[in-house]
């Protein structure tokens, strides 16, 4: 296991009616900007919960932006910042997914940077976004109240902006970004249509593989928690296909997104992340929604890196999906590709895409794809750092 640092401050409030707690986590006298999304937190009444909390016991003033897209706007985010300076705003709410999150995440870190006549600078906060926002050293306190289990923004510090003008969509993190709070109130995710279910089920497992499936570092405890958290992932997946109002299901599949993207199965481990590198791209170029793009690549992957990722390719088939070859009838190869092939089904179980095909794509997108991996200097990926443009390639043909 390597040397590491865990620090992680984000307080969770989880289960169903936790909104109300609002009254107590936001500060009584904050002016609040609450941020949402294309409308669903309208629609599903749960915009009008998180005002009433807001109202309960405080001088609170509140002021609202929505229309945050899925892949979050650098443009749109901009005009939120600027929301931010002219109603100077103490305290943001984001009301969604991990786009909302992502975009509030941003909002805050970037307001503080004006130019003369008061509006956020687009030069500094591009600036900002292509250097990771590493350098920005003050933010807007920032709560979620989270509707859609995937990415685990709500217990992260970083996210991911799109700026179509630029055809980019740029991962950023810094520590200021971490929600004080976050409510997870698995009720909310009821309203999710299945499609929306189901990529945040595949979210969720492609951050779980992206610090997982590298090499051994005799990490006993991020491994067995990686393992445990796919397994929930690959039954409770299924089981809310079946069953989509079983809020017990619903519990731990909100539960489980958020662990595995909440820094811990990362601590002291080697990280991959090349799957979701592609993946962005994807999104960027085609509106492939983000897990969509995930499932597409992996498997690909898994087949282009099997050799670099032998062991923990063997110990996944072994753990996750009990491939047990103790009696030698199968070779190491066959172990693999049958882990590869129930992985596939997992997601074809899921209506996932798992090929370019069936995203209606051909070969034809590799070339694209791979200029953008060059442009945003995509070009030395993964845990050896050894996944150059020609292996990004090569695993964007087998997916073809
Ligand atoms: O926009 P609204 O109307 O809210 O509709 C959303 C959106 O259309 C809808 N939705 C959300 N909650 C709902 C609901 N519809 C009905 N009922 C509810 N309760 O679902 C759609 C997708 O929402 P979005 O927030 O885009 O989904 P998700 O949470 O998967 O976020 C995807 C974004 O997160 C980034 C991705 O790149 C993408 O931009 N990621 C963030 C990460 C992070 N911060 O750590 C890591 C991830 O790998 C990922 O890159
Ligand atoms: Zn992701």
């Amino acid at each position: 296991m390597n040397n590491f640092q865990y620090y992680n401050p984000v307080r969770i409030v989880f289960g169903e009616g936790q909104i109300k707690q609002l009254a107590d986590l936001v500060p009584a006298k904050a002016r609040v900007l609450i941020t949402y999304g294309g409308g669903s937190a309208k629609r599903t009444g749960t915009l009008d919960e998180v005002k009433t909390a807001l109202d309960n016991g405080g001088e609170r003033q509140i002021f609202e932006f929505g229309g945050i897209e899925p892949n979050p706007e650098f443009t749109t985010l901009l005009k939120a910042a600027d929301m931010v300076n002219e109603q100077n705003i103490d305290f943001i709410l984001a009301v969604g997914g991990g786009s909302v999150i992502d975009g509030s995440k941003f909002v805050a870190l970037v307001s503080h940077l004006k130019e003369e006549d008061g509006t956020v600078s687009r030069e500094q906060a591009w600036d900002a976004l292509t250097s990771y926002t590493k350098n920005i050293d003050s933010a807007v306190d920032l709560g979620a109240v989270l509707t859609i289990p995937a990415t685990g923004s709500e217990m992260n510090s970083g996210g991911v902006i799109n700026y179509s003008e630029r055809q980019a969509k740029l991962p950023f993190g810094n520590p200021l970004a971490y929600p004080k709070f976050s409510i997870l109130d698995p009720t909310k995710t009821l309203t999710l249509p299945e499609r929306q279910v189901m990529n945040g089920v595949a979210d969720a497992f492609v951050h779980v593989m992206e610090q997982y499936l590298t090499y051994p570092v005799n990490a006993k405890v991020q491994d067995a928690f990686a393992e445990s958290l796919l397994k929930i992932l690959i039954t409770e997946g299924k089981a809310v296909k079946e069953n989509p109002e079983d809020l017990e299901v619903r519990k731990n599949i909100m539960w489980t997104a958020t662990m595995a993207l909440n820094g811990l199965i990362g601590t002291g481990v080697p990280q991959d992340w090349t799957t979701h590198i592609i993946g962005h791209e994807l999104t960027s170029l085609h509106s492939i929604d983000h897990a969509r793009t995930l499932t597409i690549v992996l498997p690909s992957l898994m087949r282009e890196l099997k050799d670099s990722k032998k062991d923990k390719l063997l110990q996944y088939a072994r753990n996750v999906w009990n491939i047990n070859n103790d009696d030698k009838q199968l070779s190491d190869d066959d172990v693999i590709e049958t882990a590869i092939a129930y992985t596939e089904d997992f997601f074809k179980a899921l209506d996932l895409p798992i090929n370019l095909a069936d995203a209606d794509l051909d070969e034809s997108a590799i070339e694209p794809i791979i200029k953008q991996l060059k442009a945003h200097g995509m070009t030395t990926l993964g845990e050896h750092k050894a996944n150059d443009l020609e292996v990004s390639r090569r695993i964007l043909q087998r997916a073809a």
